[in-house]
C-alpha cells in the first residue's frame, strides 16, 4: 500500500456515476495521480458488485498499462440495477494504490418488456403541416410574405399533464424513466426536476428516441403525490432546419413514463403513463423552437403539479399505440442552462423599443424581472448583430425564423419571465412594450448547451488571438446544443460537413466524445440503403424530397465523409476503438457508394471523349453530381459558384482521403486484406487525379487556394510536382495580398500544408492578417463568435443576412493548439504525445493545456529576445516526445542536450513536469 499514487476521475462510458444507461458492456476509465515522474500503470484490478453486494465482476489483477476504455467482462448487467465499482492499480515504481472510493453505475430498462407503460396523448389540436419549399425558394425571395400573427394562428399550445398517486410507506428508492413526443419538463409535488432542458434531446426520433432516468427518491411524499409534465413541440413537431418545416416526426404531443418506487418493506409501486393522467393547456398560446413562444402570465396555474391543486377542469388523456422499438437510454450529455451573462448596455431606439446588448453572441434565452401593469404586452425579438447604423437588425433569412417571444403580464410585483421551450441565437434583444427603462440587474442571458466538460484552452501573447480562441469556444458551446449544428438560429441542423471540419478543434476545447458518439449513431441509422450519408442528421421527413428538389443529390463529398473522419478524430483524440467498430460498416457502405458512382458515371463534357486512357481513368474520379465543394470561398459571391467551380476536384480529393483513412481503420480493426484493397484504391485515385487535373507547371484545372491545399494535404501530387504545386498555392496567396480565399473543406488544412511545405512565413502572415477576409478581421470588427462568412460585416460596414455563429471557419483552433503551443496526439488518446511548439511564430508566449483521458497535458513557452523557456506537463501513464528544430543551447531541467545531425532534438519524457531552455535562432524574413 502507498499514498503517493492514487486513482482519480473514475468514469464509466465517459460519465461520472452514470444513471440509466443501456450499454451492456460499459467501459471503465480513470486517471492516475502521482507525485513521481515517469509513472506507468503496470496492472489494475476492478471489482463490480450489485445492490446485494454480490460480485458480478472481479477482473483480478490484470497486467496492463491500459487505464481507459476497459470493457466490462462480468456476468450480464441487469435492468434497473445499481452497481458499485472500485479499482486499484500498480505502477512501475512498485506502488500499489488503495482501493478507490466506490463509484456507481446504474442500468436503465434494457428490454421492451421492462416497459409496462403505454404512450398517452393529451387532448390536442393536431399540429398543422406547412407547405413544402426548396432552398431556392428561400434565397430567391419567392416565399409568400405572411405576418407572424398569420403564421402562428394555427400553432397549437404546449400541454400540461398531471396524475395523482398515493404512497403510504417509506420510500427506499424511486426512479422515473421517461420520454416524449416533443420536449418535456417534469415536476413532482411542485418541485422541478434537475436542470435539464429540451429532453429527450434531438435524435432521429423515428429510429432512435432516448428516454431519461431520474432519481426521484427524495421527491416523493408519504401520502398523496402529484406528478406533472409539461410538453411542447420541440424538434418532433415544431418548425426546424433551413426550410422551417413542421411535423417532421409527428403531429401530436405524447408522453411515455414509468415511475418505479421501491418501498422499505420490500414491496414496489409502479406508476405509468395511463388514463389516470389529465391534461390542460398552460399559459402558452404556442411555443416553437424557431419562431418563439407566446406566453400569457394571467393564465398561470399556480401549484399545478401539487396534489392539492384543483384539476376538475382538466381533460382526460388517451392511450396511443407506438412501437417501443426506437427507444434507447440517454447516452452522453443533456442540455442544461450552463452560464448566465449580464447585459453590457441598454439603450432606446427612436420608436421607444429598448435594445439590450449582452456583449456576446450566444444560444439560449433571456430572463427578465419586471413590475408592470397587468395586461401589458411585451415583445422580445432576438438578433446577433446591429446594422451599419447601430440599429437592431434581423440577420436571419428564411421561413419561421422569427425568434420572437410575446409576454402578457399578470401585474405582480416583480414577476419573472423566462421562456421554457425555445432558444435563440442572439446577442441583442429588442424589447417593445415595456413601459419603463429596464435596469441591467433585471435582465440576464441564459446560455444553453449540452453539458460537456471544457477540456482545453489556448492563450498567447497576442490578445487578438486570445479573443479568436474565445470566439471559437463560444461558437462551439452554442452550436453543441443537443446535436452539432451549423448555427443556432437559421438552421440549427446537424450538417455533417461542418462538424467534419471542426471536430479536431472541438476535441481540444471540450470532451465531445459521448456527444458525438450519440450523434454518429443517428448518422449511421439514417444512412440510405445505397450507402449515401445525409448532408445533415437528424434528417426528418422531408429530407429526401427537399434535397432532391434543391440539389438533385442526397449527399455531398466532404459532408458524407464525416462518417469516416469524425470517428477517426474521436479515436485519435480519445483512444476509443469501439467508435471505429460501431461505424465501420457505415464507413464501408459510404465508400462503396462513392466508388460505384465514380466507376459508373462520367461527366457530360466527356461523353464524346475518344482518348481511351483518359476515359479509363475516369473510374477513379468522383466527378459527377452536385456537391457543396469548397463551400463559401470568399472571392465567389454566390456560394453555389464555389460549389460548382470546385466540386469535381474536391470530391476526388475526399474520395482518396477517405479510402486511405479506411485503410488505416481496417488495419486497426485487424482487417489487413481490406486495408490493402483501400490503399491500392487510394493510389489509383491519386494517380488519376494528377493525370487529369494537374498540368506540367503544377497548375490545377480550377485553381483556387482550396484545391491546392486539398491536393497537397491529401497527397494527390507526386513528389516531383509537389514543389510546383506549392509554388502555385504560395503565388495565389501572395496575389491575394496574404488574405484567405478558402472555403469550408480546405481551411482545416491550410496552415498545416503551408508549414509542412516550408511556407510557414506565409502561414503566419495569414494568421496575423487583419484585412478582410481573415480571422483577425472578424476579431477587430468586434466578433464574439466565428462568422459564417468572413465578410458577414463587409469592410464598408454593410451587415449581411448571414449567421454570425458558425464554427466551421474556427477550425484553425486545432492548428493553434498543435502548431503554436505544440500539443499533438501520438498514440490514440494521447497515450503518447508529441510536443513540438513553434516559438518562431512572432509571439512572445503561448500556452495550451488539455485534459486528456489520462489527465492534464500542457505545453507553455515564453520567449525573451531569442531565449525560450518551455514547460511541459505530462500525465501519468503516458509519455511524450519533445521535438525541437533549429534550436541551440538546449537544456532539460538544467542539463545540456544535444541536437542530432539535422539540428533536431527528439527527447522522450515520462509523466511529470519538465523545463526546457533553449535559444531560438530563427530570424523572420522581412
Ligand atoms: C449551412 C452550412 C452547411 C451548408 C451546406 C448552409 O446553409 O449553414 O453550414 O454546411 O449549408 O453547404
Amino acid at each position: 500500500m502507498c499514498c503517493k499514487v492514487k486513482v482519480d476521475n473514475l468514469k464509466v462510458e465517459n460519465q461520472v456515476n452514470p444513471m440509466g444507461i443501456d450499454i451492456l458492456k460499459p467501459r471503465f476509465s480513470w486517471t492516475i495521480l502521482s507525485s513521481n515522474h515517469n509513472v506507468l500503470q503496470t496492472a489494475y484490478h476492478i471489482i463490480v458488485t450489485d445492490e446485494q453486494g454480490i460480485k458480478v465482476w472481479n477482473s483480478n489483477k490484470v497486467e496492463t498499462d491500459q487505464s481507459v476504455w476497459i470493457e466490462y467482462n462480468g456476468s450480464p448487467l441487469q435492468s434497473r440495477t445499481r452497481y458499485s465499482w472500485q479499482v486499484k492499480i500498480w505502477d512501475n515504481h512498485g506502488n500499489e494504490t488503495d482501493w478507490s472510493v466506490p463509484q456507481n453505475l446504474e442500468m436503465g430498462l434494457l428490454c421492451k418488456e421492462d416497459w409496462l407503460a403505454a404512450w398517452i396523448e393529451p387532448e390536442q389540436q393536431e399540429a398543422v403541416e406547412e407547405a413544402e419549399i426548396t432552398v431556392q425558394d428561400i434565397f430567391s425571395g419567392a416565399l409568400k410574405e405572411e405576418s407572424l400573427e398569420e403564421r402562428t394562428k394555427n400553432l397549437h399550445p404546449p400541454k400540461r399533464l398531471r396524475r395523482l398517486f398515493t404512497i403510504n410507506k417509506t420510500v427506499k428508492k424511486a426512479r422515473l424513466y421517461m420520454t416524449s413526443h416533443g420536449i418535456y419538463k417534469l415536476e413532482l409535488n411542485g418541485r422541478k426536476l434537475e436542470n435539464i432542458e429540451f429532453a429527450p434531446d434531438f435524435t432521429a426520433y423515428n429510429v432512435h428516441l432516448q428516454y431519461q432516468t431520474y432519481d426521484v427518491t427524495g421527491y416523493i411524499n408519504k401520502g398523496e403525490n402529484a406528478l406533472g409534465v409539461e410538453l411542447a413541440d420541440g424538434w418532433y413537431i415544431g418548425r426546424i432546419q433551413l426550410t422551417g418545416h413542421s411535423c417532421q416526426y409527428g403531429n401530436k404531443l405524447g408522453v411515455l413514463l414509468q415511475l418505479e418506487i421501491e418501498l422499505e418493506d420490500g414491496t414496489k409501486e409502479i406508476i405509468t403513463s395511463d388514463e389516470q393522467f389529465v391534461s390542460s393547456s398552460g399559459p402558452w398560446q404556442y411555443a416553437d423552437l424557431f419562431i418563439g413562444e407566446s406566453y400569457d402570465a394571467r393564465l398561470e396555474q399556480e401549484n399545478w403539479s401539487c396534489a392539492e391543486y384543483d384539476a376538475a377542469e382538466w381533460t382526460p388523456v388517451k392511450r396511443a399505440e407506438y412501437s417501443l422499438g426506437n427507444l434507447s437510454a440517454q447516452y452522453g450529455p443533456v442540455v442544461k442552462a450552463m452560464e448566465e451573462i449580464a447585459p453590457r448596455e441598454i439603450h432606446y431606439e427612436e420608436d421607444g423599443a429598448q435594445i439590450i446588448d449582452f456583449g456576446q453572441v450566444i444560444a439560449g434565452r433571456m430572463r427578465i424581472q419586471m413590475t408592470v401593469p397587468r395586461d401589458t404586452r411585451i415583445i422580445f425579438e432576438h438578433s446577433e448583430v446591429l446594422d451599419e447604423n447601430g440599429k437592431f437588425f434581423m440577420n436571419i433569412m428564411g421561413r419561421n425564423k422569427d425568434q420572437t417571444n410575446f409576454y402578457v403580464a399578470k401585474g405582480d410585483d416583480r414577476e419573472t419571465y423566462e421562456p421554457s421551450f425555445v432558444f435563440h441565437g442572439f446577442r441583442y434583444v429588442r424589447v417593445t412594450g415595456h413601459p419603463t427603462p429596464i435596469q441591467t440587474e433585471d435582465i440576464t442571458a441564459v446560455v444553453l448547451y449540452s453539458d460537456m466538460e471544457m477540456t482545453g484552452n489556448f492563450t498567447c501573447s497576442d490578445e487578438r488571438l486570445n479573443r479568436l480562441q474565445q470566439n471559437i469556444q463560444w461558437s462551439q458551446k452554442t452550436n453543441m446544443l443537443s446535436i452539432p449544428t451549423d448555427c443556432p438560429q437559421r438552421e440549427r441542423a446537424g450538417w455533417t460537413g461542418d462538424i467534419q471540419v471542426f471536430a479536431p478543434t472541438a476535441a481540444y476545447n471540450m470532451d465531445v466524445s459521448s456527444f458525438l458518439t450519440r450523434w454518429l449513431k443517428d448518422v449511421r441509422l439514417e444512412q440510405f440503403p445505397d450507402g449515401q450519408i445525409a448532408n445533415y442528421v437528424p434528417t426528418g421527413k422531408y429530407y429526401v424530397s427537399e434535397s432532391k428538389a434543391s440539389f438533385g443529390n442526397l449527399s455531398s463529398a466532404g459532408w458524407g465523409d464525416a462518417i469516416i473522419i469524425v470517428p477517426w478524430v474521436l479515436y485519435e483524440r480519445y483512444g476509443d476503438t469501439r467508435i471505429l467498430e460501431e461505424n465501420y460498416t457505415a464507413m464501408t457502405k459510404w465508400l462503396n457508394y462513392v466508388r460505384q458512382t465514380a466507376e459508373s458515371e462520367i461527366p457530360d463534357s466527356l461523353k464524346d471523349e475518344q482518348d481511351a486512357v483518359r476515359l479509363n481513368r475516369q473510374k477513379y474520379l468522383w466527378n459527377t453530381g452536385f456537391h457543396f465543394g469548397d463551400w463559401l470561398i470568399p472571392s465567389m459571391k454566390d456560394p453555389i459558384e464555389s460549389a460548382l467551380k470546385t466540386k469535381e476536384l474536391v470530391a476526388t480529393c475526399f474520395y482518396a482521403n477517405s479510402a486511405l483513412l479506411l485503410a488505416k481503420i481496417s488495419i486497426i480493426l485487424g482487417k489487413k486484406e481490406t486495408a490493402a484493397m483501400y490503399e491500392e484504391l487510394n493510389q489509383q485515385i491519386r494517380k488519376a487525379f494528377e493525370e487529369e487535373y494537374i498540368d506540367k507547371n503544377g497548375r490545377v484545372s480550377s485553381p483556387t487556394q482550396g484545391i491546392y491545399i486539398l491536393a497537397l494535404q491529401m497527397n494527390m501530387v507526386s513528389d516531383s510536382k509537389r514543389p510546383l504545386v506549392v509554388n502555385q498555392l504560395a503565388q495565389l496567396i501572395k496575389e491575394n495580398g496574404y488574405k484567405l480565399d478558402t472555403g469550408f473543406l480546405s481551411i482545416p488544412y491550410l496552415m498545416d500544408v503551408l508549414c509542412k511545405e516550408g511556407e510557414h512565413e506565409t502561414a503566419y502572415r495569414l494568421l496575423f492578417q487583419t484585412q478582410c477576409p481573415s480571422w483577425l478581421y472578424e476579431v477587430e470588427n468586434g466578433a464574439t463568435t466565428i462568422w459564417e462568412s468572413w465578410s458577414a460585416i463587409a469592410p464598408d460596414g454593410t451587415v449581411g443576412y448571414m449567421s454570425f455563429n458558425h464554427y466551421a471557419f474556427g477550425c484553425v483552433g486545432d492548428w493553434l493548439y498543435r502548431y503554436i503551443a505544440g500539443i499533438n496526439p501520438g498514440e490514440p488518446g494521447y497515450k503518447t504525445s508529441i510536443i513540438e511548439p513553434h516559438t518562431d511564430c512572432g509571439l512572445t508566449s503561448a500556452a495550451a493545456e488539455i485534459n486528456t483521458k489520462y489527465g492534464k497535458l500542457s505545453s507553455s513557452w515564453t520567449k525573451t529576445d531569442n531565449l525560450v523557456t518551455l514547460i511541459v506537463e505530462v500525465p501519468a501513464n503516458t509519455t511524450a516526445t519533445v521535438v525541437l528544430s533549429h534550436k541551440s543551447n538546449i537544456r532539460l531541467n538544467g542539463t545540456v542536450l544535444e541536437n542530432d545531425e539535422n539540428e533536431r532534438l527528439q527527447n522522450q519524457i515520462g509523466s511529470g513536469s519538465y523545463q526546457f531552455d533553449f535559444a531560438d535562432n530563427y530570424v523572420p524574413q522581412s
